[in-house]
Order: structure tokens, then sequence, then C-alpha cells
């Protein structure tokens, strides 16, 4: 067959008919919605590389969540700026420490909400690193899964519905998991963040969690851009350990990612549509030189034909508004 008997521009003639025909729909439900939480009260500082993204103070946070909630976003993920910074991190596993707090609060306004934190020291060390440093400067590998264990049980009893391990160190989900159930936590689950790229596009990023390595990169443990069989070895690796969500990061340059891993695998894939991404449309937007509902439609709509159920984004509150209103 082939034209004349096949025209596929029939079944684009109506809006109506494109909507019947339409393969993929992004809805609010896909959606992860990304905040910040720091301390104080009323805190409210706004970051120049991202637009509309604030560190918020956690009497601000659990509003933030709320207005969230309410647009009929599902979960919030939290990422924090704490009080003070050391070489080990600690003020990650501190109960009284902002991520903790907020969680609490924010649980206790919105019960239903599910409420993420990420789980990585790099917010919470001095160098800025996401593990422990040796005397040479090298990050070491198991002697940091101890700390994630002690921040991931610090996060569950705060309350949390999950936790997202970041740091892409080895055997951590596995780690993260045994300390759990021991607590009594088997039933808490693990998005990790399993194939995590050394990416450009977490600059603006760490302006907002105040976590840019203060010496190095991150290429010693995230991965390389240029590799796709090794992003199905750190999901299969995940998987294996226990990891109940897994995590393709950053999302747009890496679609063919998305898809191999759903592909290969069936499970619950996480799309984390980063900071660089939104910068990138904000600012081209800001100029007038793009229209950024249409853009934002189309990226999360390429992010979920790639293969994504969940969708990780700043833009999430604006979609919510633009899909309630189509
Ligand atoms: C923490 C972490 C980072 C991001 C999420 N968790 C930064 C990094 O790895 O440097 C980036 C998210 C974004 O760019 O929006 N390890």
């Amino acid at each position: 067959m082939g034209f004349p008997q096949e025209r596929p521009r029939r079944l684009r003639a109506s809006e109506t008919l494109r909507r019947m025909v339409r393969e993929t729909k992004v809805t609010v439900d896909d959606l992860i919605y990304p905040i910040f939480v720091t301390n104080g009260q009323g805190v409210k500082n706004p970051v120049a590389s991202m637009p509309g993204v604030y560190q918020l103070s956690v009497d601000l946070a659990v509003k933030e969540a709320e207005e969230a909630w309410k647009l009929g976003i599902p979960a919030v993920l939290l990422f924090g700026i704490p009080a003070y910074k050391d070489e080990k991190g600690s003020s990650a596993y501190d109960d009284n420490e902002a991520v903790q707090r907020a969680i609490r609060a924010i649980k206790d306004k919105c019960p239903e909400l599910l409420v993420i934190p990420d789980l990585c020291l790099c917010e919470y060390t001095s160098h800025g690193h996401c593990g422990l440093l040796d005397e040479k400067g090298n990050v070491m590998n198991d002697a940091t899964l101890e700390v994630l264990g002690k921040v991931a049980l610090s996060y569950a009893r705060a309350g949390a519905d999950m936790v997202a391990p970041s740091d892409m160190m080895d055997g951590r989900v596995g780690h993260i998991r045994r300390v759990l159930d021991e607590a009594g936590y088997s039933h808490l689950p693990i998005m990790s963040y399993a194939a995590k790229y050394a990416s450009a596009f977490y600059g603006p990023f760490r302006d907002v969690a105040e976590s840019a390595p203060q010496f190095g990169d991150r290429r010693g443990y995230q991965m390389d851009p240029a590799n796709g069989l090794e992003a199905l070895k750190e999901v299969r690796l995940d998987l294996e350990e226990g990891a109940d969500i897994v995590m393709v990061k950053p999302a747009l340059a890496y679609l063919d990612i998305i898809r191999r891993v759903k592909d290969t695998f069936g499970v619950p894939v996480a799309a984390y549509n980063v900071s660089g991404e939104y910068a990138m449309v904000k600012a081209a937007a800001q100029m007038g030189w793009l229209d950024e509902k249409r853009i934002v439609m189309e990226i999360v709509t390429g992010i979920k034909r790639a293969g994504a159920d969940i969708i990780i984004t700043y833009h999430a509150k604006d979609l919510a508004r633009w899909l309630k209103e189509e």
C-alpha cells in the first residue's frame, strides 16, 4: 500500500480526531515537583539561574507543597540547604535539619502528598562531593555507604514516603535497603538515580543547592555521557539491589537511554528534567524567543514518549495549570 490509499493526514484533520488517536498523554499524575528547603522563617531566596525557583524555609516550603498538592501533583522531591557543613556531611542525618523538619511539617499538612527526600551528601559536605574523601581527596565508596544508610534512616524516621539516592556510589541501594529493612521500614520504596550522568546541565541546581564541588568534578562517580550500555548495567545493579523505581538523569540529551531502560527492564522509570534544561527554556522564553507553554508541553511529551512514567520537573506547577486548561 501507499499513497493514494494511505493518507496519514486524514487523522490530523481536526483537534477532536487528533485527540482520539494521540499516542502519548502527559497528565499531572506523572509529575514530581522539586522543592529546596533551608533554615529560618519566612525565607524565600530567588536564584538568578532558575527563575521561579527559590530556597524556602520550612514554613514556606509547606505552603509550596500544599499548592502543588492542590494542583493535583502527587509528589515533591526535597533538597536541603543545611545550617552547617562538615567533611563527613553529618548535617544530612541531623533529625532537626531543614529536610527532616520539612518532611514532618508537609506530612502534617498534606498527609496524602508523597514526600520524597533526595538522598546525597553533596549539599552537606564542606568539600561538596557526594561521598566521604580520603586524605588524597578521592571519594571512598564503601565508607560513604554507612553515612547514606544513616541519612536514609533519619528520613524514614521523619516520615518520608520514599527515598531517592542520587550519590552514585556502588552498592548504595542494597545497603540502604538493608538498613531500612532492619529498622522496620521494609515498606519504604527506593527511587534510585540509577543512570545519572556527569552533566553540565546541573549547573543551575548547584547555585540553588549550594552544592558545587570545591575542587575537581564528579566524573569519578557519575557516568560518562558517552555511555549507553553502562546505563543498563547501572539500572540492572540497582534493581538487583532492590530499587523500586529507576531514574535516568538528565532527560533531554538521554532520551535514548530512557527508551532502552524501559524496553530492557519494564519497570517504572523516572526521568529528571534537570535545572539546566529548565534554565534554557526560561531564558529563551524571557527573551521572547520561544513559546514557553508549547515548548514545555513538547519536552514533557517527548520524555514520556521515550518511555518515562514519571517526570521530575521544575515546570510541574505550570504544567499542572496548563493541563487543567486543556
Ligand atoms: C545531588 C543532585 C544533583 C541533582 C540532583 N541531585 C546535583 C549533582 O549531582 O551535582 C541535579 C538536579 C538538577 O540539575 O536539576 N547529587
